[in-house]
């Protein structure tokens, strides 16, 4: 089968896709506006990348949103980035749950205002049944946060040594059942990982771009698409082509 918006064939496309959202800041630098705009900007876009992805037929999204350290950032960008979920949640839930879309939380709910954390609480019970398209938003999230309190839970939990596996990491993870991200894209053109997602992206394909993410558009998510379905996934493995060329066997 294949989809046919994007000439991929089904069982090339990644299961999981994950986004850094970055460079909100420096679009709206760029045009002479408050980074609050870039953010504003970024959402509207969050609105079409998410429609893509329900019709591009992924089953997982992960969206970097807020990070652990991005409580660094000043206290009048850090309260914007609160209100701006707040109003995602007010004015897009019922759309979303409409469209078929599945919304959880990974990260630290319990160090967000109150108001905020059954806001996203009541998103995530209004659509636990949805299976279109899940949506893990990772809010307040740090990927070595996230280790830590897994670490805590399972000694708490009394978990014995001789069961502590890879399995049993992930199953304590915030992402709890969830596949690995297949591919994981970052805009803004930052060579780095900044703690999203560090358990998970073990053998995840990146793809980069120099686009800010308000500019990130459905023709260059294609194209990210399209350069994932070449890639070679060798999982430490030897490409079976390779090895026929190649050996003397
Ligand atoms: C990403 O955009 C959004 C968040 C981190 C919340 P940035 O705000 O990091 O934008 P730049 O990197 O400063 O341009
Ligand atoms: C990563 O972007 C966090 C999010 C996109 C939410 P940052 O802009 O915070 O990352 P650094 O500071 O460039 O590493
Ligand atoms: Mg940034």
């Amino acid at each position: 089968m294949t989809i046919p918006a994007l000439a991929i064939p089904a069982e090339k496309l990644p299961r999981h896709v994950a986004m850094i959202m970055d460079g909100n800041g420096r679009w709206a630098i760029q045009r002479g506006y408050p980074r609050l705009a870039g953010h504003k900007a970024g959402t509207e876009n969050l609105r079409r990348v998410i429609r893509s992805t329900v019709e591009f037929g992924i089953k997982y999204l992960t969206i970097y949103a807020f990070s652990t350290e991005n409580w660094g950032r000043p206290p009048e960008e850090v309260m914007g980035l609160m209100r701006i979920l707040e109003d995602v949640i007010d004015r897009e839930l019922a759309e979303l749950s409409k469209e078929g879309v599945q919304l959880r939380h990974i990260g630290r709910l319990e160090r967000l205002a109150p108001k905020i954390q059954s806001k996203v609480l009541q998103a995530v019970e209004l659509t636990k049944h949805n299976d279109r398209l899940v949506l893990n938003v990772a809010f307040n999230y740090g990927g070595r946060d996230e280790i830590v309190q897994a670490i805590q839970r399972i000694i708490k939990d009394g978990v014995p040594i001789s069961e502590v596996s890879d399995q049993l990491v992930s199953r304590y993870l915030y992402t709890a059942g969830v596949p690995d991200p297949d591919l994981i894209i970052r805009t803004s053109g930052e060579l780095r990982v900044s703690n999203f997602l560090i358990w998970q992206a073990a053998y995840a394909e990146w793809y980069i771009t120099p686009t800010f993410w308000p500019d990130f558009d459905k023709e260059e998510y294609r194209h990210a698409l399209e350069t994932f379905a070449n890639r070679d996934r060798r999982f430490g493995g030897v490409a079976p082509v390779a090895l026929g060329k190649g050996s003397n066997a």
